[in-house]
């Protein structure tokens, strides 16, 4: 099967050598190409550019995108997208002065979550999330990493993993999954929580393991939840069974989340909405993303994580939706992009590779999404007819993208 798309105004963040990751002032760097084409064979990129060196062969498909610009999907590396019930009534808690903590602690928040999830059965929850991924779609998406974490018990973490599971085998996302076993202490372990992190440890790692759920391990590793001691016994439990971590951090405190990550290699570490000059020093040179969740810090005020002193100290920079009912009740990556140069004075060049390149890096598959590059899926949207790739951030809470393509199929 072979796809042309021609006459497009600008195909935006192609790669001629594709890059793992930008960092540092590489993330200034988008490479676009106007008044260009895209062949698509077989799923793949096959080749693109200007339409003047055009040599039209036979296509069994061709789309005329006159006026309209195509973009790299957005990956999305951060997600709780499977979820019982929505948790509007504790944002009505939230405007009336209570906080995200306060909430926590009197067994709300996750605990809420786990509860609802503990009463959905599989079919519901991949119902559910199958409608999201869906609506994820429409609005740019192409891959997305998608978390348990509202299980907190055994069989709800495996029935959590195993809809994840569904999802990679019948969507046409790009999907990978994380153990976040421990995202919150259940009431019974209030006072013990190392006996719940033995449990995570003893017992549903290896049997998330024996089925081959999980691509990474993640801990929500911060203030009133799980130490940094906590979080060094589960990451290299999950190592020895193959799972890369992938951690919560520096959300509530600098809570020494950054250092663990870095120390047992994490691809990447979410939140940073409390970093000193100590973490961006520890993320030098070391192979982990960080990652920013402009969603979450917007939904609960939280302090904005310093992107601009990362990007300008040489650092790459992720920003993902987190996707979750408690924190980010927003699946709209647009927004994310928006957020990046709006509120964390990203250019929209970083911000693009932000929520493209380095989060297919944070989630490990650089190599085959996150920009337009040969060889690499042809997973991409075409948008409405706009007049600039700026006006992609520019124009927030608009759904610019018009039509999208997964593995070269339109969906
Ligand atoms: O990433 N910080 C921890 N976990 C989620 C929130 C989960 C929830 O409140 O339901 C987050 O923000
Ligand atoms: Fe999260």
């Amino acid at each position: 099967m072979r796809t042309l798309v021609k006459n497009i105004k600008e195909l935006v963040g192609v790669e001629t050598s594709p890059k793992q990751r930008k960092e540092g002032k590489e993330m200034s760097v988008l490479e676009t190409v106007k008044d260009a084409y895209l062949v698509i064979e077989d799923g793949k990129v096959q080749a693109f550019g200007e339409m003047k060196d055009l040599k039209e062969g036979n296509a069994d498909q061709v789309v005329d995108a006159t006026g309209r610009m195509v973009f790299p999907s957005f990956c999305d590396s951060h997600t709780h997208l499977v979820y019982a019930n929505s948790r509007e009534h504790e944002f009505v808690d939230k405007i009336r002065g209570l906080s995200y903590e306060e909430i926590a602690k009197r067994g709300g928040g996750i605990l809420n979550s786990a509860k609802a999830t503990a009463a959905a059965s599989e079919e519901e929850l991949y119902d559910m999330a199958q409608r999201r991924l869906e609506e994820v779609v429409r609005l740019g998406t192409g891959a997305i990493e998608i978390k348990s974490g509202y299980g907190l018990s055994t069989d709800s973490e495996l029935k959590l993993l195993r809809v994840i599971r569904r999802l990679k085998e019948n969507s046409p996302l790009t999907i990978k999954s994380n153990f976040l076993g421990a995202h919150g202490i259940p009431m019974e372990y209030r006072g013990h929580q190392e006996d719940y992190v033995d449990l995570v440890i003893n017992e549903m790692i290896p049997k998330v393991a024996a089925e081959g759920l999980a691509d990474f391990i993640d801990v929500f590793c911060d203030k009133g939840f799980f130490t940094v001691e906590d979080t060094a016994r589960i990451l290299e439990a999950g190592i020895k069974y193959g799972m890369r971590p992938k951690i919560h951090a520096n959300e509530m405190a600098v809570s020494g989340g950054v250092q663990v990550g870095v120390k047992y290699n994490a691809i990447s570490v979410d939140h940073l909405e409390q970093m000193g000059d100590a973490e961006i020093e520890c993320l030098k040179g070391s192979a982990t993303m960080p990652t920013i969740l402009p969603g979450c810090a917007f939904f609960l005020n939280l302090p904005l994580s310093p992107a601009r002193k990362m990007i300008d100290a040489g650092l790459s920079v992720a920003m993902a939706s987190d996707y979750n009912p408690g924190t980010a009740p927003s699946n709209n990556m647009q927004l994310v992009l928006s957020m990046a140069c709006i509120r964390y004075r990203l250019t929209p060049e970083e911000a693009f590779n932000a929520t493209t390149l380095n989060t297919a890096y944070a989630m490990g598959v650089s190599e085959e999404v996150g920009s337009i590059a040969v060889g690499k899926k042809a997973n991409f949207y075409i948008t409405k007819p706009i007049s600039s790739y700026e006006y992609m951030p520019y124009a927030f809470g608009e759904n610019k993208v018009e039509r999208t393509f997964l593995n070269g199929k339109e969906v």
